[in-house]
């Protein structure tokens, strides 16, 4: 058994504490390689913001569960290194089962995520619950959904949103004692987020009706990726094809950050950051065969838009 605490590492309850007072929201970008977690923990020293480093099953299955732990506990000395220890949280993304969230907190995790959105509400809740138990044990913090994303998430597809009930989260958080709850407001996973021609707005009434049943309550956004038009332009005249692609506005991000939103999860946004910098590097230099040469721009185009998130879209800069 390794506890979080002995790695450097927080969990989120202070964190959100603050970011709802604040009215800002932490960011948790998602990490799968040594560049990805670089770019994070160098633009959140930078800005002094606290950070979740959220990992998903995807990235389990890429880099392997225990060598991401091990490069989240780096990643609290690297950033002592590079001037300041912000606070670091190593978060579960869409954990499945309670298996897997108990081997998490069993490693080293500081905070979960089981996602029980696809069962039932009576299972949504028992699962959830089960999770609860075992995590606050060990003094870990759980995240638990209400609400069904449109999209792709790994194998399981959505072809409509189910937006959050309103009238559900009070009794889901009595119920199972999660400590915020990610909603279904119109977000989605990936870089395809609204159809060409309609509006891209997210439904910030569902958002303040689910507040004033839970007042004050931690709200988790998923699915927050702006995809930037500049990256897809980059990206298509580089070699790619992205047509089509559109996330949400960063304007709405920012109004929903003020809320009692306090955690936005962002991943998408940074595939396409480092695509752009690859794709870019290798067209203008076909020669190139050395990883460092595109990996490193990709690495500091990461790091650009992740300030950039964390100063003008979530506001969490300055306050590690
Ligand atoms: O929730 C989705 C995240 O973007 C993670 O995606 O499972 O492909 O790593 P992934
Ligand atoms: P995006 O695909 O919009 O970046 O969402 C990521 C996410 O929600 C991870 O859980
Ligand atoms: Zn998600």
């Amino acid at each position: 058994m390794v506890s979080y605490k002995d790695l450097g590492l927080v969990n989120t309850k202070n964190l959100f504490k603050k970011a709802v007072k604040g009215g800002y929201a932490i960011p948790a970008y998602n990490f799968n390689n040594m560049e990805q977690l670089q770019s994070i923990i160098m633009a959140c020293v930078e800005t002094s913001s606290p950070v979740i480093l959220q990992v998903s099953a995807g990235a389990r299955k890429y880099a392997n569960q225990t060598l991401l732990r091990y490069m989240a506990e780096g990643a609290v000395q690297y950033s002592k290194d590079l001037g300041k220890k912000i606070p670091i949280v190593l978060h579960l993304d869409h954990g499945d089962s309670y298996e897997l969230c108990k081997s998490c907190i069993d490693t080293g995790f500081s905070s979960v995520m089981i996602d029980g959105s696809h069962l039932t509400y009576a299972e949504n809740v028992k699962l959830t619950k089960k999770v609860v138990a075992y995590a606050h044990k060990h003094d870990v913090t759980v995240e638990g959904e209400l609400g069904v994303l449109a999209g792709v998430e790994d194998d399981v597809h959505a072809e409509e949103h189910v937006f959050t009930q309103p009238e559900e989260v009070e009794d889901f958080v009595s119920k199972t004692g999660v400590d915020s709850l990610a909603i279904a407001i119109g977000t989605s996973h990936g870089a395809y987020k609204f159809k060409p021609g309609t509006d891209p707005k997210i439904r910030l009434d569902i958002l303040h009706e689910i507040e004033k049943k839970i007042p004050g309550f931690p709200i988790v956004l998923h699915g927050s990726s702006s995809v930037p038009h500049d990256l897809v332009e980059i990206i298509n005249s580089c070699g790619g094809k992205m047509d089509d692609a559109i996330g949400i506005p960063e304007s709405q991000l920012r109004e929903a950050a003020k809320s009692a939103v306090c955690k936005i999860n962002i991943d998408s946004d940074g595939r396409l950051a480092m695509t752009a910098a690859i794709r870019k590097v290798l067209k203008e230099n076909p020669g190139e065969f050395d990883p460092r040469k595109y990996l490193g721009p990709a690495r500091d185009a990461l790091k650009e838009l992740y300030k950039h998130k964390n100063i003008n879209v979530l506001g969490s800069a300055g306050k590690a």
